[in-house]
């Protein structure tokens, strides 16, 4: 299941500190290096956090991460935002030894012949998700497909909210470790959290009244949103359909109608403006097309941080060169909350 050190049987022990001011009295790092011929020794650092063979940590290019910790603690957490994809980057890979489900394959409709036919799109179109051979404008057009068929069953099949909610609470899903301080942390220095999300909007907030009890007023969800008739029955949803690559097309201007959603229930004001002024950003995502959540954004810094949960062997090479920190092995999300604790904290360094 997970990714182990001893697929690399030629690993080095050395010790390195990547977060060097951040981490050199509190934390332990042991980092591997792997001599495979051909591949620079830096690219191919494995950085196991507190010793635990299970959190591995790559960081390829650490001058460059310190760098850009450095901006953006010295610009404060007035400047700073969260951008976090949703599933598999907020939630669980693995929950208790079986796959976490997405907001999508969360979802039991009343008559079970949908739920059998959205699962047979999932079997063919997921492992295309993640297959690197596939171009990626191939792999978008595989993708609409996708999202199109399995939205065109959930309105056919007549969902409600109530089958949402029930779905729910019988749902394999959960948050990483370390999600709700995180929130917490972030809601405490005033730094807004986009989940932005190719999931389903409606599910998302639901899983966040069941399984964390309680509400954030510096989060927000940018996703597919649902449109019910007035027998509770899902419709239509709004706007352009968000998919796994198409997160960079307008990025931040396509959450508009959901902003305001969010505004009405949290009565905050102007807000979309006010993100566009924080130019730094924190982007937590599984996937390479997550790194498209900023596209919107006329970003000043940013760090991206990848969760790679699975095939490790097949993505570790373009994951390590796509995000400045990655974390493999379906890992808690207790390092990042370390790292927003770092940089929202005013004290010099
Ligand atoms: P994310 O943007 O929050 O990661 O959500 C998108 C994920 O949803 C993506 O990895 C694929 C997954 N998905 C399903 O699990 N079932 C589905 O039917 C669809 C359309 C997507
Ligand atoms: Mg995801």
């Amino acid at each position: 299941m997970g990714y182990r050190l001893h697929h690399y049987n030629h690993i080095l022990p050395i010790y390195y500190h990547p977060f060097p001011r951040l981490f050199s009295f509190r934390f332990n790092f042991r980092v591997w290096c792997c001599s495979q011929s051909g591949k620079n020794q830096a690219q191919m650092e494995q950085v196991v956090v507190n010793g635990s063979e299970s959190h591995l940590v790559v960081v390829d290019n650490p001058n460059l991460l310190q760098k850009k910790m450095s901006a953006i603690r010295l610009a404060g957490p007035a400047k700073l935002q969260v951008i976090a994809d949703f599933d598999a980057t907020l939630t669980k890979y693995w929950i208790d030894g079986c796959r976490g489900q997405s907001s999508h394959n969360l979802l039991q409709q009343e008559d079970p012949e949908y739920n059998v036919k959205r699962q047979k799109l999932y079997d063919y179109y997921h492992p295309l998700e993640f297959d690197p051979a596939i171009p990626l404008d191939k792999k978008a057009k595989l993708m609409v497909e996708w999202w199109e068929k399995t939205h065109a069953l959930l309105i056919e099949g007549g969902l409600t909210y109530n089958a949402i909610q029930n779905s729910v609470a019988k749902a394999t899903i959960a948050f990483r470790d370390g999600v709700t301080e995180l929130f917490e942390l972030l809601e405490e220095k005033g730094v807004p959290v986009l989940i932005f999300s190719a999931g389903l909007a409606d599910i998302i907030e639901e899983v966040l009244k069941q399984k964390v009890h309680r509400s954030f007023k510096n989060v927000r969800i940018v996703s597919n949103k649902m449109v019910f008739d007035e027998n509770g029955r899902l419709q239509s949803f709004k706007g352009k359909t968000i998919h796994v690559l198409n997160k960079n097309e307008h990025a931040l201007d396509m959450a508009a109608p959901l902003h305001d959603h969010c505004d009405d229930l949290n009565g905050l004001g102007d807000e979309k403006s006010s993100l566009k002024k924080r130019t730094n950003v924190l982007l937590l995502g599984d996937h390479i097309g997550d790194l498209g959540m900023s596209d919107g954004l006329d970003y000043e810094t940013r760090i991206s941080v990848g969760f790679l949960n699975d095939k490790v062997e097949n993505s570790l090479e373009s994951y390590q060169k796509a995000f400045d920190i990655l974390y493999l092995n379906d890992s808690s999300m207790h390092g990042v909350v370390k790292l927003a604790s770092h940089l929202c904290s005013m004290e010099s360094n």
